[in-house]
């Protein structure tokens, strides 16, 4: 296996995406929504999100897995929502509850010059009138909430009071890894949990769906027939990565810089077992 380690020279991107004609890495690990392939729990996630917002349900929860696509799946919906829809995207969870109402503040482009909790507070509760008496909605979406405290979420409850008798003005999406499950269990949230309405826990993908995955990614990225993965490699990406994406990228990213360094264009399982024992470390 020592051809695998090679200077980092070699491993220049330019070179590996030009030896098999593509336009970009077929297998990034950024959430980068252009990509997002449609399995079935991908597509159920997203209209999910989508019809909480649009019914204006007030809380909608989305959990999966460490790297099996939410924030994926959250960026696109963002594309999706159209002028109508005011967003505040809130990836970082570990604020106070100040940092909080002001990062929402930021995010839905308000003035923020006045920093104490209450004029935010009021401005928020402003402009979201405001937008509804001009026909548009506000979401805010909190990712990675699994991290979000007690407090914070308390914080994020009394935001969500802002309602008339016939609707919820504000659509709020907590979007985490399972522990948000665990953490909204808690007895304390428990005036949280009874407002969620909307729920879905979004699984990895199908043996099946792994295959699809990976075309649908070499093809977005320039692929035309080749590089291909055989139905053997595809089965030991999924049997290493148990169809969860983000393990699923990682393990073909290296794949085919094995193809590259191997000059095989179509790949097969022996360059996958290759890959898994780099990404574990076992080359050596
Ligand atoms: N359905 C999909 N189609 C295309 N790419 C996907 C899909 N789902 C996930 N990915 C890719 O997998 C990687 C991980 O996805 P993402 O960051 O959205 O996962 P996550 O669930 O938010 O992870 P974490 O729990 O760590 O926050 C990204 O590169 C993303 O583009
Ligand atoms: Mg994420």
């Amino acid at each position: 296996m020592a051809f695998y380690l090679l200077p980092r020279s070699v491993y220049d991107m330019s070179v590996y995406l030009q030896y098999y004609k593509l336009r970009e890495a077929p297998f990034n690990i950024t959430p980068d929504p252009r990509f997002l392939f449609f399995s079935r729990r991908h597509q159920e996630a997203f209209d999910h999100l989508l019809f909480g917002i649009r019914e204006r349900k007030g809380f909608i929860q989305l959990t999966g897995e460490v790297g099996t696509g939410k924030t994926t799946v959250c960026r696109r919906l963002l594309e999706e929502l159209g002028p109508n829809y005011k967003t505040a995207l809130i990836l970082n969870p570990f604020l106070t509850a100040g940092q909080l109402l002001r990062a929402i503040a930021l995010e839905l482009g308000l003035p923020t010059r006045r920093t104490d909790r209450l004029s935010i507070l009021h401005a928020l509760n402003n402009f979201v009138l405001e937008q509804v008496n001009a026909g548009n909605d506000v979401v805010l979406l909190f990712d990675e909430a699994q991290n979000l405290t007690h407090e914070l979420l308390e914080q994020i409850r009394l935001l969500s009071n802002l309602e008339t008798h016939s609707q919820k003005l504000l659509q709020i999406c907590l979007i985490g890894q399972p522990e948000l499950r665990d953490k909204l269990a808690d007895p304390s949230l428990r005036q949280l949990r009874q407002r969620i309405t909307i729920r879905y826990h979004l699984s990895p993908l199908t043996r099946d769906e792994t295959a699809e995955y990976i075309n649908r990614r070499l093809s977005l990225a320039g692929a035309n027939g080749t590089p291909r993965f055989d139905d053997g490699a595809v089965h030991r990406v999924y049997e290493y990565s148990g169809g969860v994406p983000r393990l699923i990228n990682a393990v073909c990213d290296k794949a085919l810089l094995a193809g590259f360094v191997k000059e095989q264009q179509v790949l097969m399982e022996d360059l996958v077992k290759l890959a898994i024992d780099e990404l574990q470390g076992d080359h050596a």
